[in-house]
């Protein structure tokens, strides 16, 4: 570690990576338990450490990730919304001094109840995890999940007044990259953002990249121009491109690679940091909390962790799939 990356304060900001990027997004995630079973996330033989944190360790390393400069939230899954405490979770976190925005990406299946509790606890922005509209298709990727339930919950997400609601759509060929168009127009009909995600090796399929994507599309008639105002609509590694009905968004690991921007530091369910989605644990959090760790011991195991954050993933390598921790623990 090179002695810049320690400040003597290890709580002053900026928080800064071994490549010298700053960090100013924080991805928890809440469990490492989902009700559903994608085939590109879910690996059979999932079943690790239990060992969640509680709403009150969530918004203690909040705090100190604040106070080292993250500004942004994102809570993940797993699928967060199947912690019992998920609004309380969000609600501590919002009330953070220094966060601004705090977000959840989920997969719309309790939706129904929980989006209206969910934005008066703070939340601001959804990402939604929808691959297709056909229940035929949804049931080829995931062995469980009530479809009808997270329609009704997307509607209710809608009608519960966000100020952005993504829709996240991981694409595989041969399994739903031909309704790619049909999920760009029931976006856009709730005046939702789709994205569309190259397929990263955490499970099974086989990716489509974006460029064929976009040709497809604009083969098919559909008007699609790259979009100018990219950081109104996010600090995450998406591109726009702006078609007739509104912003269609589209994140490329594989093809596009957008590591050399990367704002992110995450914490898998067992409390664990990890600095890059596509590495190893390097910070036990959860352990020096418990072991009664002051926040500038905790800011001092984070930056040190970050000193050793790669300058990216290595998806592309062979042999890269298995060398991955279950997307599981990690939340994307
Ligand atoms: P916004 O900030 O709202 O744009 O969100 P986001 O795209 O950062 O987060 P989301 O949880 O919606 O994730 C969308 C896709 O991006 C998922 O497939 C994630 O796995 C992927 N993703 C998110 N962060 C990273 C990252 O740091 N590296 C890589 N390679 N993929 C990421
Ligand atoms: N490749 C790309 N995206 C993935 N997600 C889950 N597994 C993968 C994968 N193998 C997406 C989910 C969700 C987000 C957190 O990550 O669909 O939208
Ligand atoms: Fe950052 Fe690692 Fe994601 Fe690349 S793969 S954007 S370096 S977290």
């Amino acid at each position: 570690m090179t002695p810049d990356l320690l400040p003597r304060d290890p709580l002053t900001p900026p928080l800064l990576d071994a490549q010298g990027r700053t960090m100013t997004y924080l991805r928890l995630s809440v469990t490492d338990r989902c009700n559903f079973r994608c085939t590109y996330c879910s690996p059979a033989s999932w079943g690790g450490k239990r060992d969640l944190l509680t709403a009150e360790e969530f918004e203690r390393i909040v705090s100190v990730f604040a106070r080292m400069g993250i500004r942004r939230v994102r809570l993940t899954g797993g699928e967060p919304l199947i912690r019992p405490d998920i609004v309380e979770v969000s609600q501590r976190i919002a009330a953070v001094p220094g966060v601004t925005q705090v977000a959840i990406t989920t997969n719309a299946s309790h939706l129904e109840k929980l989006a209206v509790p969910l934005r008066e606890a703070g939340v601001t922005q959804l990402n939604i995890s929808l691959d297709t509209l056909s229940e035929a298709t949804f049931r080829s990727i995931s062995k469980q999940g009530d479809f009808a339930a997270i329609l009704r919950g997307i509607d209710a997400a809608v009608a519960a007044g966000y100020a952005l609601l993504k829709l996240n759509v991981v694409v595989m060929r041969g399994v739903n990259d031909t309704e790619v168009a049909d999920l760009i127009a029931y976006a856009h009909a709730r005046r939702m953002v789709p994205r569309f995600i190259e397929l990263m090796p955490f499970g099974q399929g086989t990716p489509v990249p974006t460029l064929e994507l976009v040709e497809r599309l604009q083969g098919a008639g559909l008007s699609l121009v790259p979009d100018e105002g990219q950081q109104e609509v996010t600090s995450g590694p998406a591109r726009y491109w702006r078609a007739r009905g509104g912003l269609v968004g589209f994140i490329s690991p594989l093809t596009q690679n957008f590591c050399g921007g990367c704002n992110r530091v995450r914490v898998a369910s067992n409390g664990d940091l990890r600095s890059c989605l596509g590495g190893r644990a390097q910070a036990p959090l959860h352990t020096l909390i418990r072991g009664g760790a002051t926040d500038a011991d905790l800011a001092l195991a984070i930056r040190r962790a970050l000193g050793e954050k790669p300058d990216g993933h290595r998806f592309s390598e062979p042999g890269a799939a298995t060398s991955l921790l279950p997307m599981m623990g990690i939340g994307g």
